[in-house]
This record gives structure tokens, C-alpha cells and sequence, in this order.
């Protein structure tokens, strides 16, 4: 088995390196690419220095079993002939193909029977705020069918990539030295703020960021349920969280719920508040 992460550098390539490495992931070569500004720098990899190659169209893709990219839509549909046309499987982070009938929308836990059928070698990741949301709606959509959700999201400045996290670190130092804050990536200063905007607004006046979970639950989770969200960039570093409103055809108890939970895959039930351990809360209304 080879692999191939493409974008190695990024805010997504550095956690495929670090998922790889904790999960021992059966492999026998990783060969890191990425664009003229990252080629040539070293990461280390289980103990091995690996040198990042520049992506280029050519026959680098000859050999690999599995590509993970994440270097922008524009560079997968770039690349994607270079990439799959000896073989190799595309496991695609970015939007580039999320939304075409011939490449399946996958995330692992929900519908991993949707990455057999990939006529063009594709397989395209959601968007990072519905992955998790979809984790935790599949246990509640298995016991009742969800009609309808509503979601806030908390989301951290990594979503916007490795200048994200940047900006938002220099921008605390900015606003603890009384100067400033520098504003590139987001739409106003993150630090000690909150941006209920993520991505471009569209003509209804949601963001795509938030159209984005409606339109990706839909396909992942082969419903009809309308997700309606709404997205606020909030000034931590990593780590995504969301507070999601769910209405089922038939009304569930929290126990029920808290048992299913339990035995779903990528899931752990956190909701002692008496010790304050809350990561994940259940509140039920009935009706
Ligand atoms: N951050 C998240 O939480 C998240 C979640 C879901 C999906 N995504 C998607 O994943 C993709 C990457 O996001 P990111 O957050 O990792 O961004 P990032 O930190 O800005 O990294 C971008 C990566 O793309 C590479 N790249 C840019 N132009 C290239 C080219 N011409 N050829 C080869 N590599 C090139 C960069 O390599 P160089 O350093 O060599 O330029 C870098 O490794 C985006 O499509 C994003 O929407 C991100």
C-alpha cells in the first residue's frame, strides 16, 4: 500500500500525518507533495524524515493506492486526472466534488457503503462542521427519523486553515500590546470577537457555510430533513463544537438516545455536569 497526502503542510495534511502515524496505519510508503512553497521541506513521519515533492501533471501517481488531498478545490479539479488515471483512489477534502452524482460524499461512521460505487475514483470529505454534526445525527436518525434540525455552530480559526490559527495568534499578541490586530482571513478582527460569517452570504441570505451542512446532510444521510444553521467563527485555535436541535417523527427519551450513543461509532457520551464534564449535553423537550 502507498499513500500520498497532497497539501502536506496544511492545517489538514499535518492532522492526516498525525492520524496516519496514531492510528498505524497499514502502509509501506508516504510520499508528501505540495506546491512550489512547501517542496523540498522536510516532516517527520514515524520516526523518518519524508521530503515534500512538488505536485506536478506527470506519472508521480503511478504507484500510489491512496491519495488524500487537501490543497483547495482548484487544485483537485486541477489534479484529479493526474491523481486517479493509473488507479490511484482521490480522498478529497476540499468542495471541489461534494455536490456531482458520480463521486459518493462520505463520512465513515454514516454511510461507508457510498464509497463502493466511485466511478471516477473519487471520494469526496464534507465540510468539517457537518462530519461531526452527521456522527451524532445517524444513532438518533436509526432509532427515529429526524425531521428537522437546527444548528449553531462554535467553529475555531483552523477551519480557515494554517494562516487562520496564525492570524488569530498574532492578533492576541496584537490586542495584548494595545496595537492593532492585522485583518487578512477573516472578515473582522477574531481575537476577544465573535463572526456569525463564515464563507461567502448567498442570495438567501444564509451563509454557504451554512448551506453547506443542509446540503451535504441530504446527500450523506440520503434524507429530506432541512438542516438549518447558522455558523460563528469563534477565537480558539482548534476544535469545532455545535449545538444541534433535533425534531424526530417519533418523540425519543434522553436514555434512549444516550444508549444509542453508546454503542455508535466515533461517539463518547461526556455529560457529567455535577463533575463539570459537559462535552456533550442532552436537553429533551417533548412534543
Ligand atoms: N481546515 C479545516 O478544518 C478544513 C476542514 C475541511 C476541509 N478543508 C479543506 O481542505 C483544504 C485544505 O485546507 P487547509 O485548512 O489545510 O488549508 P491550508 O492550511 O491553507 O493548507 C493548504 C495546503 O494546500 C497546499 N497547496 C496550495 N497550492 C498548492 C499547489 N498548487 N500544489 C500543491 N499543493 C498546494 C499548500 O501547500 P504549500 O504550503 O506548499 O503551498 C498547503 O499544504 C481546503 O480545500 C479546505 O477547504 C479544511
Amino acid at each position: 500500500m502507498k499513500v500520498a497526502v497532497v497539501g502536506a503542510s496544511g492545517a489538514v495534511g499535518q492532522e492526516f500525518l498525525k492520524v496516519l502515524a496514531e492510528r498505524n496505519f497499514p502502509m509501506d510508503e508516504l510520499v508528501l507533495f505540495g506546491s512550489a512553497r512547501s517542496a523540498g521541506n522536510e516532516y517527520e513521519f514515524k520516526g523518518k524524515k519524508l521530503v515534500v515533492k512538488e505536485l506536478k501533471h506527470g506519472d508521480d501517481f503511478k504507484d500510489i493506492d491512496i491519495a488524500l488531498t487537501s490543497a483547495g478545490a482548484g487544485i483537485s479539479k486541477e489534479f484529479a486526472e493526474t491523481i486517479t488515471k493509473y488507479g490511484a483512489i482521490m480522498i478529497d477534502n476540499s468542495s471541489a466534488f461534494r455536490y456531482d452524482n458520480d463521486v459518493p460524499l462520505v463520512v465513515p461512521e454514516v454511510n461507508p457503503e457510498d464509497s463502493k460505487n466511485r466511478p471516477r475514483n473519487i471520494i469526496a470529505n464534507p465540510n468539517c462542521s457537518t462530519i461531526q454534526m452527521v456522527v451524532a445525527l445517524k444513532p438518533i436518525d436509526n432509532l427515529s427519523k429526524i425531521k428537522r434540525v437546527r444548528v449553531a455552530t462554535y467553529q475555531a480559526a483552523s477551519g480557515a486553515g494554517a494562516q487562520g490559527i496564525a492570524e488569530l495568534e498574532n492578533q492576541v499578541k496584537e490586542v495584548a500590546e494595545g496595537k492593532t490586530p492585522t485583518i487578512q482571513k477573516f472578515p473582522y478582527q477574531l481575537a476577544m470577537n465573535i463572526i456569525p460569517h463564515i464563507d461567502i452570504f448567498l442570495e438567501n441570505d444564509y451563509t454557504k457555510e451554512e448551506m453547506k451542512m443542509n446540503w451535504e446532510t441530504k446527500k450523506i444521510m440520503h434524507t429530506e430533513a432541512e438542516v438549518s444553521a447558522t455558523c460563528v467563527r469563534i477565537p480558539v485555535a482548534r476544535a469545532h463544537s455545535e449545538a444541534i436541535w433535533v425534531e424526530t417523527e417519533r418523540p425519543l427519551s434522553i436514555e434512549e438516545v444516550k444508549t444509542a450513543f453508546a454503542k455508535a461509532e466515533g461517539l463518547t457520551v461526556v455529560d457529567n455536569p455535577a463533575e463539570k464534564n459537559i462535552q456533550c449535553h442532552f436537553l429533551f423537550r417533548e412534543g
